[in-house]
């Protein structure tokens, strides 16, 4: 079976309709490998995996092995894509209950985000739970000047501060831009080692980077596995650019939705530990295609636990969303339902049954309902839920959404406006420069209240 394959059987189209769509995509494609496209100073990332340096693997790898060394309990601070890709890939491949487990025995690593949110109660919460721990910081900016991951590293320093004195610095790493941004400065100034990401590839593009690489590493995942499958993507949809490139089929086919009047698309899963991957899709799709007024909404439902929530919407709501469906092909075996004498929940049907061939039921027999219910579905077969699957999904999401952006008519690779909400924070927040919009802002908060 192949590493990944697009299943167009449950669109509910007559596939004909496709062939322009994907004789756009495959002009999208181009633009891209040949760099004439918007935003063609982000996209360092196509080659990236292709031409990693693997001094730059070593580094990570040793880095990794003294956090092991050195701590008990990570913690990574960043946003968005500074924490999405790393999030998502340890919620995927480290085992269940992976931090539980370790602080039962008193063994290992455990990892923690901070930096993605300004709660103060959470964060009170955390850097309680972790009084004990010995602590390694990974701080996470490109910018270097988010206000989230800032706030947090400030309020983590104090902590270690206290903990360490002045020797606090050794137990930070941080991932920034080569030479801008106060993070750089900082790291600089404290001798704090730093790896770099490279100007060319934005956040959430940046899973591949030591942005993601260093921490996942530190985790025990098998960052040459991951990146494997990435680099096997890149070769497959690079060699392969006919029509059943997966990359091309799924630009094509949700490209083709949305002219048909589908505008909300919902990655679904029927494992929650691919929940946080759809948190990582939700950011890629959404920062890269929400804007000029256009783009599909991205949504993420985990099945079959929102099919007793979200469901009745999905089969019978209004016609506006189609679902993009993750199949892991290669079932598991860890669970069957045994024989029960008495049978009372009536069970017994499904006795030596494993679970996992159970839920892929529900989900051919969910697939076929909310067809019937006027839903189109996009199939995407995982061969396997290992890091280098991962890898692969990862590349073929980056390079379809540039594809798809590039038809949509849009810039891909900015994120104009994420910045109207921090310009307002700031000017509310009193910040020297934003004296003028404060006024306006506060003008009509009072008119409001
Ligand atoms: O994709 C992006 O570029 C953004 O989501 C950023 O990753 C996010 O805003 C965090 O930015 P920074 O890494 O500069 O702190």
């Amino acid at each position: 079976m192949k590493t990944l394959r697009i299943n167009t059987d449950y669109l509910t189209v007559d596939q004909t309709q496709l062939t322009p769509y994907l004789e756009r995509a495959g002009a999208a494609q181009q633009q891209l490998y040949n760099g004439s496209g918007a935003g063609n100073d982000f996209i360092g990332w196509v080659d990236y995996v292709n031409t990693i340096d693997p001094a730059l693997i070593n580094s990570i790898k040793q880095m990794a092995t003294q956090i092991k060394e050195k701590a008990t309990a990570l913690i990574v601070i960043g946003i968005g894509g500074s924490y999405l890709g790393t999030k998502s890939t340890l919620e995927a491949l480290l085992p269940n209950f992976d931090n539980e487990v370790k602080l039962k025995s008193g063994k290992g690593l455990r990892v923690y985000f901070l930096g993605h949110h300004m709660s103060s109660q959470y964060i009170s919460a955390l850097l309680d739970h972790l009084a004990d721990d010995d602590i390694f910081v990974n701080v996470i900016s490109k910018s270097g000047t988010t206000t989230e991951p800032a706030v947090a590293f400030r309020l983590v320093r104090q902590f270690m501060q206290k903990k360490y004195g002045t020797a606090y610095v050794e137990r930070i790493v941080a991932t920034t831009d080569k030479s801008r941004g106060a993070l750089k400065t900082f790291a600089d100034g404290n001798g704090i080692p730093c790896y770099v990401i490279p100007d060319d590839i934005g956040g959430r593009y940046s899973v591949f980077t030591p942005v993601g690489l260093l921490p996942i590493a530190a985790m025990g995942i098998d960052i040459d596995a991951l990146l494997a499958g990435a680099k096997a993507a890149y070769s497959d949809f690079k060699v392969n650019q006919q029509h059943d490139n997966a990359a091309l089929l799924y630009a094509a086919a949700r490209n083709y939705l949305y002219d048909q009047g589908y505008k909300v698309e919902i990655l679904v899963n029927y494992n929650p530990t691919f929940n946080y991957l759809a948190e990582w899709w939700k950011q890629l799709y959404g920062e890269s295609e929400g804007k000029d007024g256009k783009g599909i909404l991205p949504h993420a439902m985990s099945f079959t636990t929102d099919l007793h929530s979200l469901g009745q919407y999905v089969q019978d709501g209004e016609r506006l969303l189609f679902e993009t469906v993750i199949d892991v092909a290669k079932a598991d075996e860890l669970l069957k339902l045994a024989l029960d004498e008495a049978d009372l929940d009536g069970l017994n049907y499904l006795a030596g049954k494993p679970i996992s061939e159970i839920n892929r039921t529900a989900m051919l027999g969910t697939i076929l309902a909310h067809n019937d219910g006027g839903a189109p579905n996009i199939v995407i077969e995982l061969a396997e839920h290992d890091a280098y699957h991962l890898g692969y999904l990862y590349y073929f999401f980056m390079l379809a959404c540039g594809i798809s952006g590039y038809m949509l008519g849009v810039n891909p690779f900015d994120q104009p406006g994420v910045e109207s909400y921090k310009k307002n924070m700031f000017a509310l927040l009193g910040k020297s420069g934003y004296e003028a919009l404060a006024e306006t802002l506060n003008k009509k908060i009072n008119q409001n209240g």
